[in-house]
């Protein structure tokens, strides 16, 4: 089984038929747990301000804007892209969001993939791993770091190669012998070489120290824990919702793309 680990979205080729994880631990992908797990019923994520307001206008449900452009809340938006602005009240709420880097990576995902493609993060770190172990296709799992302005994010490879140690784990288990691209490798050696210092990466990192110096410390530790949630976003190319619940409703219609909540 190929697992591959894909640094920044702009790497993102054919990737047709593997299983994708989107990783952004700061923040959006640790976002998204967050608010499905408060009860947000979905979140659709937009690639700029323009589309965020378009959709949210055909919404006839409870609804509400979020999302960053530099880390801070977008002007005219209910709320920015710190977790903790989600962690509560969000029953039954669609969130019509859009990050700088995480949104971006999970549509251009789900496109170059053609399926379904979950949102990984620390918080979520082994319900994630295992579900994707448990739904890998023939084709294999490319998990991709949402990274900062085109560039690498160390708190990104830092999960992947976690995610890359666990994945790998439990598809030996299942008799998987294993193919590690060389990103993936670089990935798993520097997580090792980290184990128990998520929060030390985390602070360290370019937008660590960006997000402290803007007034985020805060979710720095927040997103820095560990296998806090037992939840897996997953987005279908229309919303995203915690992956039970997809199971369960019939799969996104590409053509019905623009009338979807209602
Ligand atoms: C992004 O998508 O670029 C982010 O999650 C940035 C942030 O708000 O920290």
């Amino acid at each position: 089984m190929r697992v591959d680990v894909i640094e920044t979205p702009g790497l993102i080729t054919d990737l047709r038929g593997r299983l994708c994880v989107v990783v952004d631990v700061l923040r959006a992908t640790t976002t998204a747990v967050v608010a499905l797990a408060a009860g947000a019923r979905e979140i659709v994520p937009c690639l700029d301000r323009e589309e965020t307001m378009a959709k949210r206008s055909r919404c006839q449900g409870r609804s509400l804007l979020g999302g960053e452009e530099m880390g801070r809340r977008i002007r005219g938006f209910d709320l920015g892209n710190s977790p903790l602005e989600y962690a509560g009240k969000m029953a039954g709420l669609s969130v019509f969001f859009c990050t700088t880097n995480g949104t971006v990576a999970v549509r251009r995902a789900y496109e170059a993939s053609g399926h379904p493609v979950y949102l990984g993060a620390l918080v979520n770190l082994s319900a994630v791993a295992g579900r994707a172990a448990e739904e890998a296709p023939a084709e294999g799992i490319a998990l991709v770091c949402s990274g900062r302005q085109g560039e690498l994010s160390a708190e990104d490879l830092f999960c992947c190669g976690l995610l890359v140690e666990r994945v790998g784990a439990a598809l030996r288990r299942k008799g998987a012998s294993i193919n590690l691209g060389d990103a993936a490798l670089v990935a798993a050696h520097f997580a090792r070489a980290n184990e128990g210092k998520a929060h030390n990466i985390l602070a360290s990192s370019e937008h660590g120290r960006y997000l402290a110096s803007i007034g985020f410390e805060k979710d720095i530790e927040f997103a820095a824990r560990l296998d806090v949630y037992d939840l897996v976003p997953v987005f279908d190319g229309g919303r995203i919702v915690a992956a039970q619940q997809m199971m369960n409703a019939p799969p996104h219609d590409p053509s019905q793309a623009d009338h979807e909540i209602h």
